[in-house]
């Protein structure tokens, strides 16, 4: 089938998408914010919530049954949608900053020692630096941070000094950028790390919804995402880690679930997954969080890979064409993430403009103020993000309407 295609066929199942803002057809691209939600997953939520809600794992009953096998049915489809070897290597979390806090605050603790150091790309979203920053602090380590180069790739010669020069315990690293669009090597990169001793964190929470992942051939130790960039709802994501690695690591939070048998004489915990998930999980979003990777699977993620490749050429093209404008990120291989500047005009007015038509983009440092401050960009960038669903002609429409901005900005 044409990847030109996939649009039309897929964008009736957005509600969303039919709808206007300020009386204009609406133009979403803030995908990398958050992704809309086809029907699919908006039915299976609603279908779990009026037929079969009940608490999982521990009912004697029917309904409790039905949730709990449905919610397990998820984990095995993101197991398998990894490439896990085992289901149980993946931890239902709120999403990839509290995994990575899970991986930072479990491992880091016991693991971590004053002079000890983390190594993090310049180009993370600050959940991937903050956690390791607090960690660093209670034990006494430090977190070193890699080069940037001027097209948004990663510096692969200052990565390789940094693995000579600081031992790390830990690379932590952005599979791709949610503000530069850029898709890192980590197979290259963990490959390396692991040659230098040091375990690899990968943060794919902007890769999950744009390519096929498998785990195994990344060969990273940890790897998180978050479920509401690629289709489903909030508040869900997974850390999915090596089974050995997972199993030597201390809970981190405690409560009900996670225990093997409770006493004031001392408490035993619960194997995996389940050692990492205290209290209630998130029912309803684990569900639709298997219902979103089915819908996307459905589709098939070379396809949709195939189609935002298509998206960025566009888009870099028709940007191109905008007097004064420079693009903030141009590395070879990127996700539909395209940032950009204009001479003189703050990103906030010209978001403020393309709002007024419509259009929806974010604006400002997107959760990366350590890059913005490395490439000297105060005041952030105007981005856009696309998905399965976004057409060229809406990449037109935007372009146009940022013409528009420009010429009543200047
Ligand atoms: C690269 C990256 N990492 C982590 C996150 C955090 O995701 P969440 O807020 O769902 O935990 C985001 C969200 O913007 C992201 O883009």
């Amino acid at each position: 089938m044409a990847t030109t295609s996939l649009p039309e066929r897929i964008r009736r199942d957005f509600p969303v998408l039919q709808r206007k803002v300020h009386g204009k057809p609406l133009v979403y691209l803030d995908n990398a914010a958050s992704a809309q939600k086809p029907l699919a997953v908006i039915e299976g939520q609603r279908e779990y919530l009026s037929n079969y809600h009940a608490n999982i794992h521990r009912g004697a009953h029917h309904l409790a049954q039905l949730a709990t096998e449905a919610y397990e049915g998820a984990r095995n489809s993101l197991a398998a949608h990894i490439g896990a070897a085992h289901t149980e290597e993946v931890i239902f979390t709120s999403g990839s900053t509290d995994a990575i806090n899970l991986v930072a605050q479990s491992w880091g603790r016991t693991n971590l020692s004053p002079g000890d150091v983390v190594l993090v790309t310049r180009m993370e979203h600050h959940a991937n630096i903050v956690p390791w920053q607090m960690i660093c602090e209670a034990t006494g380590a430090r977190v070193e941070p890699i080069n940037v180069l001027e097209d948004g790739s990663l510096d692969l010669e200052d990565f390789h000094s940094a693995l000579q020069q600081h031992q790390p315990k830990l690379v932590a690293m952005v599979h791709a950028s949610n503000t530069l669009g850029t898709i890192n090597p980590v197979s290259e990169l963990c490959q390396a790390a692991a040659a230098a001793g040091a375990l690899t964190l990968v943060d794919g929470s902007q890769a999950l919804p744009h390519m096929a992942i498998d785990v195994q051939a990344i060969g990273c130790d940890f790897y998180v995402a978050t479920a509401h960039k690629a289709y489903g709802p909030t508040g869900i994501g997974f850390l999915w880690g090596k089974k050995d690695r997972l199993n030597a690591m201390p809970p981190w939070r405690g409560g009900g679930e996670m225990i093997q048998r409770v006493s004031f004489e001392g408490t035993t915990y619960n194997s995996l997954p389940h050692k990492f998930e205290a209290g209630t999980p998130h029912i309803s979003g684990g569900i639709a969080f298997g219902i979103a990777l089915d819908w996307m699977n459905g589709i098939g993620m070379e396809q949709i890979a195939a189609h935002e490749a298509d998206l960025v050429a566009h888009a870099h093209s028709a940007v191109g064409t905008l007097e004064g404008v420079r693009i903030i990120g141009t590395a070879p291989q990127k996700v539909g993430v395209v940032s950009l500047i204009a001479d003189g005009i703050h990103p906030y007015d010209m978001g403020t403009l393309l709002d007024g038509q419509g259009i929806a983009v974010r604006t400002g440092h997107h959760c990366t103020e350590p890059l913005m401050d490395h490439l000297g960009l105060e005041s952030g960038t105007l981005r856009m993000s696309f998905a399965a669903y976004t057409t060229t002609r809406e990449i037109d429409v935007a372009v146009a309407g940022l013409a528009r901005a420009l010429a009543m900005l200047r």
